[in-house]
């Protein structure tokens, strides 16, 4: 497979990635307290892209003793809803008056297609920030009929809960900052947030923005650095409220533990292995089409990929050759590349992770009708992957790949299925594809995860709420009900007799 790699940068983010960047704290850009750096690379070459300041408990210990201060005492507090709430839409509209910027920034960091980064992932942080923008002035309380004897006056107010510690991956980075900093800034908190080490970039941009649009020092700091430095020490701050974590269930797990110093409040959104399931009588061309853009979105690195293909016996081999088909229709390459539609993955460490479960997969007898290797002879790519002979107790059906790798499997009775797609620790999402509606809406009902998508996959939307079952997470992003993570409820109670 012949990968291009294009050599062209837009001007403003040669420019930006010309100087060692910075971190944003207090509302100025620092470097390092120990004056290292980190470097982030392009994955399509696998070349040293920028160097960063890289964050440790130093610069962590100040950063949340900025938020600390700006929440306590800073003019973040004293602001009214509608001033929060005009602040977050004009950093949406910054963001949006340099979209093309950031699809920049995020397909140079990430590897993930310009094209792709242009019409998805920077839309949809311009969105999240507004949907939160407009729920800044209207997170209420409630009046609450007591029946103590007496007379009292019974209120709940929802107030910030206070310095939030937000660590976010790669996959999505400059979306997982917006559905972490619209919320939190929403509710009245302040933040430090972590950027993955991979994509530290579209971030600290965006923090360029955060200062434009006017955010009180403090309110929004940012430390890149590494997971096991820097973001387990903002995880085990004991002056941090409450951490919002985006990752592996494994690292989830350890900032559970890291929480426990100060009991804060803690939100997971982690991994998954969520089952797809087309049935006999659906809409086979879209299932195809669907169950194709269910894995392969985003090269596969979704937490909710999905990764499970179950399709019913009379129909399998017929979808089976259709999604490998679309397989092979996929252009590889750089994300540069006008014509690519799936980049490499992320990292070398991720390429061989990949790359170990495909080894693993025909190590158990799985075979690979599309695909099963890495591409190119330099950069992260691989092949867009689908496996067969598979078998629910191998370590690819069991286990996140994070990568553009699905294993399919066939079922006969619709009875059988429910079990089978719910036989995994992880509960992030699931899809159904039938022309049937009750039967439809059944599954909706029986499958253990926190989406389910009906004739289509992998709609997000800033108004609908998302997270895991099981060991898939804690709490929800998105819709209102992500601004429980940020706020805490306090009953108020007066004798008014
Ligand atoms: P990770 O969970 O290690 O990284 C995510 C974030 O956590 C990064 O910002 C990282 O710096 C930070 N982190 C790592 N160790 C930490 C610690 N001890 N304390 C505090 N923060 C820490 O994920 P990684 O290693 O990049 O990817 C491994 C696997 O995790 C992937 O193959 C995939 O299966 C899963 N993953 C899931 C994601 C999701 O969206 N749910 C996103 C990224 C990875
Ligand atoms: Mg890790």
């Amino acid at each position: 497979m012949g990968i291009a790699v294009s050599p062209q940068i837009h001007p403003q983010v040669a420019e930006f990635i010309d100087k060692p960047r910075k971190m944003l704290i207090n509302g100025r850009w620092m470097n390092a307290a120990s004056g290292k750096t980190f470097p982030t690379y392009n994955p399509a070459t696998g070349e040293v892209l920028a160097q960063i300041a890289e964050g440790d408990r130093d610069d962590i210990e100040q950063a949340v003793r900025a938020a600390r201060k700006a929440f306590d005492s800073g003019p973040w507090r004293r602001m009214t809803p509608s001033e929060r709430g005009r602040l977050i839409w004009k950093l949406a509209d910054l963001l949006e008056q340099h979209s093309e910027e950031f699809a920049y920034i995020e397909s140079l960091d990430n590897g993930k297609a310009f094209n792709i980064a242009k019409v998805a992932d920077v839309p949809l942080a311009v969105d999240m920030f507004r949907y939160m923008a407009g729920w800044a002035t209207k997170i209420e309380g409630n009046t609450i009929p007591i029946s103590s004897g007496g007379k009292f006056l019974a209120y709940t107010l929802r107030e910030p809960i206070g310095v939030v510690g937000q660590i976010i991956p790669w996959n999505f980075p400059l979306l997982m900052a917006a559905w972490k900093l619209g919320p939190a800034l929403a509710a009245g908190c302040t933040v430090v947030l972590k950027p993955a080490e991979q994509t530290p970039l579209s971030a600290l941009r965006l923090g360029e923005l955060v200062m434009e649009a006017g955010f009180p020092e403090g309110v929004v700091n940012i430390v890149p650095g590494y997971g096991e430095t820097a973001g387990a020490a903002l995880a085990a701050h004991p002056n941090v409220d409450k951490v919002a974590f985006t990752g592996s269930t494994e690292v989830g797990k350890l900032i559970v533990h890291a929480a426990a110093g100060n009991l804060k409040k803690v939100s997971l959104e982690l991994g998954g292995k969520s089952p797809n399931v087309v049935f006999k009588d659906a809409d086979l061309d879209s299932a195809i089409a669907g169950s194709a853009s269910a894995i392969f979105f985003n090269h596969g690195q979704c937490c909710c990929a999905g990764s499970r293909l179950y399709v019913e016996k009379s129909v399998y081999d017929r979808v089976v050759e259709g999604v490998a088909a679309e397989a092979k229709k996929i252009k590889v390459g750089s994300g540069l590349d006008p014509e690519t539609q799936m980049g490499p993955l992320v990292s070398v460490e991720q390429l061989n992770r990949v790359c170990g479960y495909l080894e693993a997969g025909f190590s158990e007898g799985a075979k690979a009708v599309v695909g099963g290797h890495k591409a190119g002879d330099r950069g992260y790519f691989v092949e867009p992957t689908v496996l067969v002979n598979t078998k629910e107790d191998m370590k690819v059906v069991k286990e996140e790949i994070f990568g553009p790798v699905v294993t399919a499997m066939p079922f006969t009775d619709p009875e059988e299925i429910i079990p089978r797609a719910n036989d995994s620790e992880y509960g992030l999402a699931a899809a159904v594809w039938t022309r049937d509606i009750g039967k439809a809406h059944r599954m909706a009902e029986q499958l253990r995860a926190g989406t389910v998508w009906i004739n289509c996959y992998n709609v997000f939307d800033a108004a609908l709420p998302f997270g895991g079952y099981k060991q898939s997470g804690w709490g929800r992003e998105m819709g209102h009900e992500v601004l429980n993570n940020y706020t805490q409820t306090k009953a108020v109670c007066a004798n008014i007799a």
